[in-house]
């Protein structure tokens, strides 16, 4: 999977810079070519000739060292990587690489690259916590760089806790699903995903309902793209008015309540969970046996709360990535924002449903993607299947490591 692959291996100055020897030995062996570059405080806990002799390549510490005149190195490194990989990742290097700093070879060699770069954090667990490593963790999340999430574990520092480098087999495992997923243009091969979509139905008698506009295209777009990028999905359709998609498992809902059902009967299984239903937030307390005859002047239904289904699975969810959605006439930044810190969402995306051609019923919407450090990307109205794409290209790189 790795043959003639090359790897530019960034190694910064945490104990666990040690592992980068193991760590180039297996890539080499799997056919990488590596090419090392080291930061000052590497070298004070490994030495370069331990991962030449290992890369059988040059090790590169100094940005003016130029061993090749017809070159620039930092360039030249950074314009033929497949891959730029920093393992063992400081708090430092990260922060350097979210401000996007260049003051050494390796942060200089990482702002002129245009190739993927993955990250592998090592630090102290509360380090690995501190608001300013979350918030640049993710501005280069939000870039699109890809993560590998550190172990627990006994720390060099003493504690025990997140923050261990992840071992060498398991980043290199990373690597050659990434490849092999990349050159198979099927970033979420092996997911479990459930899609929820169109608008539920809340009964009033056997022949009356409360229902919404959804018409399913947008969830049934998810679906589809989602299926067409590698992930396993079910579809769970209330009262959508489009075609069910081909190759995809649908399970028909009406109410609020067993839309609830049906996701949480999946919810252990699946690794993604996109909420794009128009769910009723009101249902009538009771739903008569039968047909209510006309009476007098006026009628008055008692609603009572609907279960918030994102919002119990942002309490529930343990691995899975949650999608949320936000359908807005107004506010629209205030509300996703709300929205996405009271229901614990990954991501939400947000649609102003004033707008033409966008929420409701139309085959485009514009959206606004937000996490939890605020807009992530805005995306023009476009065909609701390349919103999607894009929606899923996110939650794809920052699944990555996820266990
Ligand atoms: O189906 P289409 O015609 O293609 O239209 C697409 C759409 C407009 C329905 C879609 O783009 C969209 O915005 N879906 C979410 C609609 C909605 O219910 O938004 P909301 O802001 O009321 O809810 C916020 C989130 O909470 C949503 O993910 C919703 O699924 C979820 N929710 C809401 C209420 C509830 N009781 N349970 C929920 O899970």
């Amino acid at each position: 999977m790795l043959n003639g692959k090359k790897i530019v291996l960034g190694v910064s100055g945490g104990i666990a810079a040690y592992k980068a020897a193991a760590l180039t030995s297996k890539l080499v062996q799997k056919g990488a070519e590596v090419h090392v570059i080291m930061t000052a405080s590497a070298k004070e806990f490994i030495t370069e000739l331990t991962l030449q002799s290992l890369s059988r390549n040059p090790v590169y510490t100094d940005t003016f060292d130029e061993r090749d005149a017809s070159v620039v190195s930092h360039i030249n490194l950074a314009d033929t990587a497949d891959l730029v990989l920093v393992a063992p990742a400081t708090a430092n290097v990260i922060a350097k690489m979210a401000h996007g700093l260049a003051d050494d070879m390796l942060t200089t060699t990482l702002l002129a690259t245009t190739a993927p770069v993955m990250v592998a954090p090592a630090m102290n667990v509360h380090m690995y916590e501190h608001p300013a490593v979350i918030h640049n963790m993710n501005t280069l999340y939000s870039r699109g760089v890809h993560f590998i999430e550190p172990g627990v574990g006994q720390l060099a520092c003493g504690y025990v806790g997140k923050g261990r480098l992840e071992e060498p087999e398991t980043i290199v495992d990373v690597i050659e699903r990434f490849f092999g997923e990349e050159e198979a243009g099927k970033p979420l091969l092996g997911k479990k995903m459930v899609v929820t979509a169109g608008g539920t139905i809340e009964r009033i008698d056997p022949v009356r309902y409360i229902t919404n506009d959804s018409s399913g295209k947008m969830g049934v777009a998810f679906a589809k793209t989602a299926k067409d990028m590698g992930a396993e999905v079910t579809l769970i359709a209330a009262n959508i008015q489009v075609k069910y998609p081909e190759g995809i498992t649908v399970v028909p809902v009406q109410s609020a309540d067993d839309m609830h059902q049906a996701v949480f009967e999946r919810l252990e299984q699946s690794d993604i969970v996109v909420k794009a239903a128009a769910v009723a937030d009101y249902r009538p307390m009771e739903a008569a046996k039968q047909k209510i005859k006309k009476s007098g002047e006026t009628l008055t239904l008692e609603l009572v709360k609907t279960v918030d289904i994102l919002e119990a699975l942002g309490k529930a969810k343990t691995h899975q990535f949650l999608i949320g959605f936000a359908a807005e006439t107004n506010d629209l930044e205030l509300h996703a924002a709300s929205k996405l810190e009271r229901k614990n969402a990954d991501l939400i995306v947000a649609n102003d449903v004033t707008q033409e051609g966008v929420g409701f019923g139309t085959d485009t919407n514009a959206v606004k993607i937000f996490d939890k450090q605020g807009l992530v990307k805005e995306i023009p109205v476009t065909a609701k299947e390349e919103v999607a794409r894009q929606v899923l290209l996110i939650a794809a790189s920052r699944m990555d490591g996820r266990k």
